[in-house]
């Protein structure tokens, strides 16, 4: 079949993974654990991870196919978070998190992380903008075979509570021809029929990025669950928050101001992020990542994140890897947010079409002396 034939579906389970570290394509029928490198990602999900797709024959081939349209196709490039950097570092845990969750990474000890900073949009040479929402995707090194993989964002809840209201929302926003700007009476109506959208643009409109990726929170957003030894189950989201304090404004010039400081930051010695999850009360949705839970709810410090190093993106660090929120150890499991069911998907869909194509060189060019051993 040709890759990239328009709307062409993909089960769930063949998401696609990371060549070079062992890893394989998850099996091919739908629970079937995965091969290689991951025994503990939630196949459970995969079961349901189908049903995300009906019954408006919503698929990832068509999803990807949406960032391909608003953004062009850009050979070897991620369809979303295009512009980014690879990076290197440690997870240190102070050992609090294991009351909430058997997760080993949450026992007291360190774990080797690949990071990538990213700017969202599917656009690799995009000039770097304070507004444009920042990630922070992490793969946790466990021992053994187990894998934790978190792709974060700077922004405090996320815009879209459904798949299909990320969809119409690419479409709504698309610039018009002749205006340069989205089609008011489209956007009017998308708002309409997303009113969630138009409360969490409100919310974010009212949070001040602040000047850098060192100094940005990084906020999980998806709910997930955690089950300690004991069996007892906590719905939970995490946050990363920089020990760098904040500053707002633009610091630098040029296309690449953000990664540039990024890089020059990290000359300076290692970013930390302080590791904390919310803990959720009765009542707090898990289901809508536009909603967040209210401020007074339970925060466990879990750890540090420190990022020593950055690299431009290559073979064999985080350029190849998919961040699929899905793979998760034991002692976390996916919440019944119907987000993560088609991040896991569409994510395969777009690792799968930018790993066939030739990779043009990377966006964002770190100095050798900062690449990662
Ligand atoms: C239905 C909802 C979503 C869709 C369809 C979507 C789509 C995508 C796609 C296609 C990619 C590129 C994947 C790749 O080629 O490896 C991506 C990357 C990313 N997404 Fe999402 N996304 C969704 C929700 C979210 C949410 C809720 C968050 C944050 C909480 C998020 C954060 C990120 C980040 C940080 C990256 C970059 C990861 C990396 O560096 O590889 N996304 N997204």
């Amino acid at each position: 079949m040709d890759e990239h034939a328009p709307s062409d579906p993909v089960p769930p389970s063949e998401a696609a993974d990371t060549p070079g570290r062992g890893l394989s394509r998850r099996g091919a029928l739908a629970g079937i654990a995965a091969v290689g490198g991951i025994s503990a990602v939630n196949v459970g999900a995969f079961a349901w991870a189908g049903g995300w797709f009906t019954p408006d024959s919503l698929s990832s081939g068509t999803f990807v196919d949406r960032f391909e349209q608003v953004y062009g196709r850009h050979s070897g490039f991620r369809r979303n978070h295009a512009k980014g950097l690879s990076a290197s570092g440690t997870f240190v845990s102070n050992g609090a998190g294991a009351a909430l969750s058997a997760a080993t990474v949450f026992r007291t000890g360190s774990t080797p992380v690949t990071a990538r900073f990213s700017l969202s949009g599917g656009m690799p040479m995009a000039a770097d903008q304070n507004g444009t929402v920042r990630g922070l995707a992490l793969l946790f090194h466990l021992d053994g075979r187990e894998q934790w993989r978190t792709a974060m964002v700077n922004i405090p809840v996320f815009l879209d509570r459904v798949p299909r209201g990320f969809y119409d929302r690419m479409l709504a926003t698309e610039p018009v021809a002749a205006t340069g700007k989205p089609d008011p009476a489209k956007l009017a109506a998308f708002l309409a029929k997303y009113p969630e959208t138009e409360r969490a643009m409100a919310v974010v409109a009212r949070t001040t990025p602040s000047n850098g990726f060192a100094n940005s929170p990084f906020n999980g957003l998806n709910a997930f669950r955690f089950t300690d030894a004991a069996g007892a189950t906590t719905p939970v989201r995490w946050s990363l928050l920089p020990e760098d304090p904040f500053a707002a404004g633009t610091h630098a010039a040029g296309r690449d101001y953000l990664f540039d400081a990024l890089i020059e930051r990290l000359a300076h010695g290692p970013a930390r992020w302080r590791m904390v999850v919310t803990v959720a009360q009765p009542g707090d949705p898990t289901n809508d990542a536009t909603r967040a839970w209210p401020a007074d709810r339970r925060q466990v410090e879990v750890g540090t994140l420190s990022i020593d190093a950055v690299a431009t993106e290559a073979p064999d660090n985080a350029r190849d890897v998919n961040f699929d929120p899905t793979v998760l150890p034991t002692g976390i499991d996916l919440s019944d947010d119907p987000l993560l069911a088609a991040r896991s998907s569409v994510y395969a869909r777009s690792y799968q079409r930018r790993t066939r194509e030739p990779h043009t060189p990377s966006a964002v060019e770190a100095p050798e002396a900062h690449r990662a051993q």
